[in-house]
């Protein structure tokens, strides 16, 4: 017993190998024990304690992350290598489209958790696609040909809550003309996907709690419990341990829809796509519009190519087809909708006829050098017409060289014998 002491105690870094390790030897010291003291059996039960402590903590939200990404396969593998794998193994996509490594993750958790019926909890940004991620997960499962009941528990009045997950008998309260089946029962040998599970009151809480204890539920003014064989996926975009902190969500709860967590990486964190998923919904708006893909001005392609998407996906695609909406071939900056049009600098007024445009200064003191010829070519040109194209009639008013004058005009490409012409002309 002193030797399992030790052995059980060594090895503080938890692992699946680990426990599994522990495990044994405790069956082992109980195989082979022909007869238990007291103290022997105080130590086994404290052994036990420590290894259910421990299996607690595996279980948390790290768990399943873990797992996936602790695979040597999948740390040594492209992104483009483990979404072919995906691929091979007939991985259903749903339409989930992107090679980044935070997103192929989350995939790969998903795979994993399909199967197995137990309960995900989804969080990420709005947009980030955890309505997409909860029916990826539907899609790989064996419930795939049976419902997928989508309830957003934010929309939902408090009073109606309780009928509309689970049901009610008619008469069971004024306006429940007759009997009506709940989320939970038309959900029933599918998963029902609790969309902003943290909007729902404690008291839908408590209620909710109930049936993923008890797999079975009640209509409301029913007495009887009817069973329900329903797959849960929730899905957040608050921190719902804060909540739990705030005393605003039941930590108990938490624990148990958090079995397999999968966080979605916001936008930003996916810049790299944005050009690929620019093709993407653009293919995709063109199918359904009926359309040829759009183009875009390259303003308007650098401008979104660095926009920051604060609704991530659900934000570029709404963009890419409204540009494929409005547009003709091109789409501009004039497309875009009004809240995030960048605002275009009035083009600068026109130079006086005849003396052109300022061309663009790239720096002030470029912009003065250019300014300073235009208003020096102004000057000469004003001076050619007033003396009739006459050089020296000009060198003279202005008290110059001559040949000062004619280096001059022939910098600015001024011919003096267009002037005598123009003179001409006017008499
Ligand atoms: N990886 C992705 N590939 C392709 N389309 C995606 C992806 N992620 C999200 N989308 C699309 O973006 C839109 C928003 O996705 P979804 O509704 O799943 O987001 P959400 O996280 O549930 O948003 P909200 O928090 O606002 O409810 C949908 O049209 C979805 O198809
Ligand atoms: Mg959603």
């Amino acid at each position: 017993m002193k030797i399992l002491d030790q052995e059980v105690a060594a090895g503080s870094t938890l692992s699946y190998g680990g426990l599994i390790e522990k495990i044994e030897i405790l069956r082992s010291a109980l195989r082979w024990a022909s007869r238990l003291e007291r103290p022997d059996i105080e130590r086994l039960l404290r052994q036990a304690g420590a290894l259910r402590d421990d299996v607690m903590h595996l279980s948390h939200q790290e768990r399943f992350v873990h797992a996936a990404a602790s695979e040597p396969t999948a740390l040594n593998r492209s992104t483009r290598q483990r979404r072919e794998a995906l691929i091979a193994r007939s991985f259903v996509f749903e339409g989930a489209f992107g090679d980044n490594p935070k997103l192929l993750e989350a995939l790969e958790v998903a795979e994993k958790a399909a199967p197995t019926g137990l309960p995900v909890l989804i969080d990420g940004e709005s947009g980030t696609g955890k309505e997409l991620m909860a029916k990826v997960i539907h899609a790989n499962g064996n419930r795939a040909d049976r419902p997928f009941v989508s309830v957003n528990c934010g929309a939902i009045p408090d009073n109606l809550l309780e009928s509309e997950l689970f049901g009610h008998n008619k008469g069971a309260f004024t306006g429940a003309t007759a009997d009506r089946k709940g989320k939970f029962e038309s959900a029933h040998g599918g998963t029902i996907f609790l969309d902003e599970i943290g909007e729902l009151p404690l008291a839908g809480q408590v209620k909710l709690l109930r049936v993923l204890e008890a797999h079975e539920i009640q209509r409301v003014g029913a007495d009887r419990t009817i069973a329900v064989d329903t797959r849960v996926v929730a899905a957040t975009n608050r921190d719902l341990r804060k909540l739990c902190e705030e005393g605003r969500f039941r930590e108990d709860l938490l624990y148990r829809l958090n079995v397999i967590h999968i966080t979605l990486p916001p936008l930003r964190e996916r810049r790299d796509e944005i050009a690929l998923l620019f093709d993407y919904f653009g293919d995709e708006a063109a199918e359904s519009l009926k359309r040829r893909p759009i183009e875009m001005t390259p303003r308007l392609r650098a401008f979104l190519l660095d926009y920051a998407y604060p609704g991530n996906i659900r934000e570029l695609r709404n963009v890419v087809y409204r540009l494929s909406c409005l547009a003709g071939q091109t789409a501009d900056f004039e497309h875009l909708p009004a809240d995030i049009r960048p605002v275009v600098p009035a083009k600068p007024t026109p130079a006086p006829a005849g003396h052109g445009h300022a061309p663009a200064a790239a720096d002030l003191s470029e912009a003065k050098r250019l300014a300073s010829d235009q208003a020096e070519r102004a000057f000469l040109e004003r001076a050619l017409l007033e003396t009739g194209g006459l050089v020296t009639e000009l060198a003279r008013r202005c008290d110059m060289n001559r040949s000062h004058v004619q280096t001059l005009l022939k910098k600015h490409g001024i011919r003096s014998k267009d002037f005598r012409a123009s003179a001409r002309d006017q008499q």
